[in-house]
This record gives structure tokens, sequence and C-alpha cells, in this order.
């Protein structure tokens, strides 16, 4: 037996939602009465489903109509999240982008920044004006909305970011940069836009290093050719921005032409 000493709060063992094709979450439990109406319901019934909630009894020992019975309400659960999820983003996006829909990759990488977020490249979109670069980052951000997973994520374009962060008096903008570094999913958009100055440079790559070193996801957007990087944005933020990103590249006309009256 081992002698080290686990708190109780981290005693406790989710319920295997795997193996009930529920997708991961925190959901609370169902009401085990309610399987005295359900189809197939039984007192033995929901005795086991109560065993099995409480961690005193496996799933195997549970009748079809029993798994089925939490297996539905889990399921019900996770749809009620995933619906909370996208309402939050539908609450957030700015409306011009609020009609944007995942292509196949973006929904894929959403995917691997809800399971694998440490291991999951960041994006660099790049491409000319009004190629669809910012509407292609909030298409991934819905894409991570509709995975249902309670994932945090800030958008900001370069300017606003700078606007936020800028010493004023009566704002901790140390704690506000804090705050935006550690968000799970970060989007900035427009890197490079505005001429550097020694102020910008050195927030960037605080803001970009952080997120680096901590192997954290994002979402970046930048109308500056990649071979013009490095004079934009500075050798030591372009050369992070290069090993941390996949490169997404948008290219065609300005979309905006094509919308004028
Ligand atoms: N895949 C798309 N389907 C429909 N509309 C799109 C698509 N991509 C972009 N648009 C629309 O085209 C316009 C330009 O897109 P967007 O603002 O994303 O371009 P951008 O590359 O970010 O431009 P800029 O470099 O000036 O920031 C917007 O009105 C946007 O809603
Ligand atoms: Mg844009």
């Amino acid at each position: 037996m081992s002698d080290k000493w686990i708190p109780p709060s981290q005693q406790r063992r989710g319920l295997d939602l795997a193996a009930l094709g529920v997708p991961p979450g925190r959901y609370v439990h169902p009401d085990v009465t309610d399987f005295l109406v359900a189809p197939g319901g039984s007192r033995e019934g929901a005795t086991r489903i109560d065993a099995y909630l409480r961690h005193e009894a496996d799933l195997d020992n549970l009748q079809p109509a029993e798994v089925e019975f939490v297996r539905r309400h889990f399921l019900k659960c996770a749809e009620e999240q995933r619906q909370k999820c996208i309402a939050h983003f539908e609450s957030k996006v700015p409306r011009r982008y609020s009609s944007a829909r995942p292509t196949a990759i973006a929904s894929a990488w959403a995917q691997s920044v809800v399971t694998n977020p440490d291991d999951t490249r960041s994006l660099l979109i790049v491409g000319p004006t009004g190629t669809g670069k910012t509407h292609y980052a909030y298409a991934v951000l819905r894409a991570i909305a509709e995975t249902g997973r309670t994932t945090g994520w800030a958008a900001y374009t370069a300017a606003d970011l700078y606007a936020a962060l800028r010493p004023r008096t009566g704002r901790d903008s140390e704690a506000t940069f804090e705050t935006i570094a550690d968000t799970d999913v970060l989007f900035v958009d427009d890197l490079g836009a505005a001429k550097l100055t020694e102020w910008t440079e050195e927030v960037t790559y605080r803001l970009i290093n952080h997120r680096y070193e901590q192997c954290r996801p994002g979402i970046f957007t930048s109308n500056v050719p990649p071979t013009q990087l490095r004079d934009a944005l500075g050798e030591r933020i372009a050369s992070r921005l290069t090993e941390m990103c996949e490169r997404v590249a948008l290219k065609g006309d300005d979309r905006r032409k094509g919308m004028a009256a």
C-alpha cells in the first residue's frame, strides 16, 4: 500500500465517458429514479445505475437498457454544453464574421486543440488584403466552440492588443498581459500591420515568447509576405512564429472588391 497521502478531492475518479461514447466533460449525474419510468426501467436497474454512478460497480454490471439510460443522459448533457459553447462564441464574434463556417481542416485543428493543446502547432494565416484571413480565423474559433469543450479564447487585433496593454495610470497592465498571455487559445489579427516601435516589439515578443515557451496554441494573421516577416516583426518574433506555426496561405483577389455595390 502506498504511504502517500492523497487529498480526498484528488481521489475522486470520473466515469469512463469514452466507454459510453460520450464526449469528455463535467456533467451532472442523472436522477436514477427517472429510470423507473424509462424504457426497460426497474427498481433493481435503478439500484445498479446508482452503484455505477457511485463507482461501486463497473459498466459491465449494467443491463443494456440501463447503459442506454445513462448514455442518453450524458449525451444530452454534452449537447447542452456544446450549444452553450456555440452561444458563447456567437455572443463574442464580430457580426461581420458570424457566418464564418469551418473547413474540414479547421475542424481537425480545433479537435486537436481541445484534445491535445500542448502538441498542437499554432496557425499563421497569411495572404494579401481581403483574402479572408480574419474570416478564416473566426471560423476556426467557431470550430473550437462546436467541439463542445470549454476552451477559453480571446481575439484581438494587434492594434487593440497594444491599446489594452499600454501602461495607464490606475490600470494594472501587467495583470492584463498575464490574462491575455495565458488564454487557452489566443487569436491576434493583423500582426505587423502597424509600424514597429521599440515598445510594440517588446510587448509582441513577450507575448509570443510566453506562448512559445508554454506550447500554447494560437491563431495569428498577417498581411506581411513570409519573406518580409523578419523585417516587419523583428528577428526574434519571426523566428518563433516560424517554428511554432502551421502556415495557412490564402490567395486570390480582395473579396471586398467583389462585394462593392
Ligand atoms: N470563405 C469566405 N466565404 C464568404 N465570405 C468570406 C470568406 N472569406 C472572407 N469573406 C468575406 O470577405 C471579406 C474580407 O474577408 P476578411 O476581412 O477576412 O479579409 P482579410 O484577409 O482579413 O483582410 P485584411 O487583410 O484587410 O484584414 C469579409 O467581408 C469576409 O466576410
Ligand atoms: Mg483581417
